[in-house]
């Protein structure tokens, strides 16, 4: 038993804030940004968080799908910025949606988390013996970051994707996975420190800025090194050689980081999926909202048998792939 994907979605925010209007907000500009990363724009909440956005990406995939929310197992929400400690944006999905009969909880492994998430999916879908199972990556990175550090801020935006998977006995889903993280390298990125505060504690002074800081350069470096050796052993597991790939969807967090994989890799750049001119890192949410633009733009088509490597890289330190056969 294996899964498939039956249908994507995507969710972001309308108000869409293009380099040119961070200039006026902070001492940075379009040509930066551009050459550094590849961001023209990134989508910017004003009044939704997390959960709307996962949600309005959630009910996408559904729509697509015309299945009966009822007749989900359960959804898996990758993120790291949720609205509460608790509830968690997975239960806020399964009450938004009237998935009534699943159970939901969320999952962080930062920018890998929908990489994360859809491997636990498709474990869950055989062992459990469910129907069908949601897992969606969303983020507001725009309240984590802080507005006056311009080495991060430029770089995020907020967002959702979706993908509705169901259980089959085709040779469809999962080929090969490899999934890693190295918490030694924890401080490369770090977002919003709880520090334990009761009677008992005496903490020297209270922490008032916990935005997210990082490492740029340090995990530039990582992305490089480490995606391209995780894609060639993902790739090794499922016995196929890298030009059998049909399409390469990684983590959107930087172009350049894309253009030096593909030419450590030996492929063709015109082989990997990118939408970071209009989103930003959207952490989680950057593969399954690109996934979603690719179905769109019938780059990929469910049934095609089309070999795909998601990969994601980020804070933890985390990283990931999974190849996948639709
Ligand atoms: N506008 C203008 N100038 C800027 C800006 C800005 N927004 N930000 C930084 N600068 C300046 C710096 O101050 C520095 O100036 P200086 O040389 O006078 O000191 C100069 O630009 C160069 O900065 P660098 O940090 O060297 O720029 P770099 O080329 O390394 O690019 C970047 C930085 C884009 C962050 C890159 O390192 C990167 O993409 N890193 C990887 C990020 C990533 O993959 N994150 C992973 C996932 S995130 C997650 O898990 C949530």
């Amino acid at each position: 038993m294996k899964s498939e994907i039956i249908a994507t979605g995507k969710y972001a925010p309308e108000n869409r804030v293009f380099n040119t209007d961070l200039q006026k907000w902070m001492d940075t500009s379009d040509e930066w940004i551009r050459t550094r990363t590849g961001i023209k724009s990134r989508h910017l909440a004003v009044d939704e968080n997390t959960s709307d956005l996962c949600i309005e990406a959630a009910k996408s995939a559904l729509a697509k799908s015309g299945i009966d929310p009822r007749e989900i197992g359960f959804i898996i929400v990758a993120t790291m910025t949720p609205d509460f400690q608790s509830p968690s944006v997975a239960c806020l999905v399964q009450s938004a949606i009237g998935a009534s009969n699943s159970f939901a909880f969320d999952l962080n492994a930062a920018c890998s988390g929908f990489v994360f998430a859809l491997s636990t999916a498709e474990k869950l879908l055989v062992s459990l013996d469910q129907p069908y199972g949601v897992v969606v990556g969303g983020e507001t990175m725009s309240k984590a970051v802080d507005w006056k550090d311009r080495s991060t801020a430029v770089l995020f935006g907020d967002g959702a994707g979706a993908v509705l998977l169901k259980k089959t006995n085709q040779s469809k889903g999962i080929l090969a996975e490899k999934l890693h993280s190295d918490g030694s390298r924890g401080t490369s990125l770090t977002s919003k420190h709880y520090p334990v505060e009761n009677p008992l504690t005496n903490l020297p002074e209270k922490e008032t800025n916990t935005a997210l800081s990082m490492d740029g350069k340090g995990i530039f470096d990582f992305a490089v090194r480490k995606v391209p050796e995780n894609i060639r052993e993902t790739a090794a597991a499922a016995g196929i050689s890298l030009e059998e790939i049909d399409l390469f969807v990684l983590h959107q967090a930087n172009d350049r980081i894309l253009q030096i994989i593909a030419k450590k890799l030996g492929m063709p750049l015109s082989k990997f999926a990118s939408n970071i001119q209009e989103y930003g890192n959207t952490s989680a949410g950057s593969i399954p909202i690109l996934l979603d633009d690719c179905f769109e733009k019938a780059a990929l088509k469910n049934g095609s048998a089309q070999k795909i490597m998601m990969t994601g890289f980020g804070g933890g330190l985390t990283w990931g792939s999974i190849l996948y056969q639709l």
